[in-house]
């Protein structure tokens, strides 16, 4: 059996920048995402340096689909990493009618939509006794923001259903971790404002933000961790930002 390393959100931003952190050491990629092209892009350009990379469209909060995946990879291989990077911040901004209705979204990616993905690979870990589940939370799972009220929501969301899971996981060689990002320079801001998602220049942010190849590498750390080290939250922040969280 091959051993894959499964990547929610890997057509963009922080996601794509893991897939090519894990690519450049040699780890078999499972990459997900809805953008199909995309997400074959990246697996072309990873594929060129020799590591096995699968495209796998799918949309997390979609449990059944989700589910079929397990399915799939069970049958070619062990998941012995998974990163949930999947997730936006649609409806950002003032509690009105627009913004209001986009809230249940917010937490069906980006927390249901991890608890979709953990449910259908996380028992194979335990079967095996042996895996790495990373979480990509945010510093708004550990404050709040006025203009982020569903976004904080799902985020604290993710972070108590992660660190729940890890006390019954107690005892146990599977590893949970969490990593809370401040601003990351990725197409974040843009689909939260209900935008065509795109990079928004470096130059053009008031702060140096952090880059998504940043927050890729220190999820590398975390990956490359002897076991039975388990980072469990982190949270990393550009030094200019004080003022969220
Ligand atoms: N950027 C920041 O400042 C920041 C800070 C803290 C935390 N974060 C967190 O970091 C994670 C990654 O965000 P990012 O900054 O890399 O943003 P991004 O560039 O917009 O990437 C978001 C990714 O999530 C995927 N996605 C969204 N909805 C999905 C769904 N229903 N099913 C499957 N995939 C879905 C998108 O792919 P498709 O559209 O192709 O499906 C895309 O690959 C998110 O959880 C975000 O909350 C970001």
């Amino acid at each position: 059996m091959k051993r894959v390393a499964i990547i929610t959100g890997a057509s963009s931003g922080i996601g794509r920048a893991v897939a090519r952190w894990l690519a450049a050491r040699g780890h078999s990629l499972l990459l997900v995402a809805r953008r199909t092209e995309r997400l074959e892009a990246l697996a072309s350009e990873l594929r060129a340096s020799g590591v096995t990379v699968e495209v796998r469209p799918c949309d997390v909060t979609d449990a059944v689909a989700v589910r079929a995946l397990a399915a799939d990879v069970a049958t070619w291989a062990h998941a012995e990493v998974l990163v949930n990077a999947a997730g936006h911040g649609r409806g950002w901004g003032p509690p009105e009618p627009s913004r209001v209705e986009q809230w249940p979204g917010v937490v069906e990616v980006n927390l249901v939509g991890a608890m979709n993905m953990v449910g259908a690979f996380l028992p194979g870990m335990r079967e095996r006794d042996a895996g790495h589940i990373v979480n990509v939370g945010s510093i708004f799972a550990l404050g709040t923001v006025a203009d982020g009220a569903a976004y904080a929501a799902s985020k604290h969301g993710l972070r108590a259903f992660t660190l729940a899971l890890r006390q019954a996981l107690a005892g146990s060689r599977v590893r949970l971790s969490l990593v809370h990002p401040g601003s990351v320079n990725t197409e974040f801001g843009s689909v939260a404002g209900g935008r065509e998602p795109r990079d928004v220049p470096v130059e053009k942010w008031p702060y140096r933000p952090l880059l998504a190849e940043e927050v890729a590498e220190t999820i590398g750390w975390i990956l490359e961790r002897p076991p039975p080290v388990e980072i469990t939250e982190l949270v990393i922040r550009p030094t200019a930002e004080r003022q969220f969280g």
